[in-house]
């Protein structure tokens, strides 16, 4: 009975955990929702892709915080397309159980660790790669699981 009661405990502390700021000028982690390039909720259509992200609103330029305490492990690349070479950056995270990629942040550092609300980087020029988009962070999951309840 006793372990029953612990499991439980832990099941809704993980499920408990949300994503604090992300962008500066966006406290409420306002989503891209449809632009011309796309949606950006989780399973949008990109052709004959699927989009296994979720896009959080921030300007270029703006400082990028972390959500909550993390570790860093490294860089992302996001494209091989020399043409999207503006925006191709990013961080592995973890923390509060999540393993997690930002997109499109340029990184202080890519490793030891961030607490929550201190700065990561900065969003890059997105709007230099694709004009007229919601300029965005990209949350994907390490397993390509569904962000959104986190949000
Ligand atoms: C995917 O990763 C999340 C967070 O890191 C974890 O909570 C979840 O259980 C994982 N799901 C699967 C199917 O591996």
């Amino acid at each position: 009975m006793k372990r029953i009661i612990i499991l439980l405990v832990v099941l809704c502390l993980c499920e408990g955990v949300r994503f604090g700021q992300l962008c500066n000028g966006n406290p409420t982690n306002r989503r891209r929702t449809s632009d011309s390039w796309g949606g950006g909720n989780y399973g949008a259509r990109r052709g004959t892709r699927t989009h296994r992200g979720l896009d959080i609103s921030c300007a270029d330029g703006s400082v990028v915080y972390a959500p909550f305490d993390v570790t860093l492990h490294g860089r992302v690349i996001v494209y091989t397309d020399p043409k999207k070479a503006a925006i191709n950056n990013g961080i592995n995270l973890r923390g509060e159980g999540l393993c997690f990629k930002l997109f499109y942040v340029q990184p202080d550092k890519t490793s030891g660790s961030v607490a929550r609300g201190e700065r990561l980087g900065v969003m890059l020029n997105m709007q230099s790669v694709y004009p007229g988009i919601t300029s965005h962070v990209h949350v994907q999951m390490c397993n390509k699981t569904d962000p959104t309840p986190y949000f």
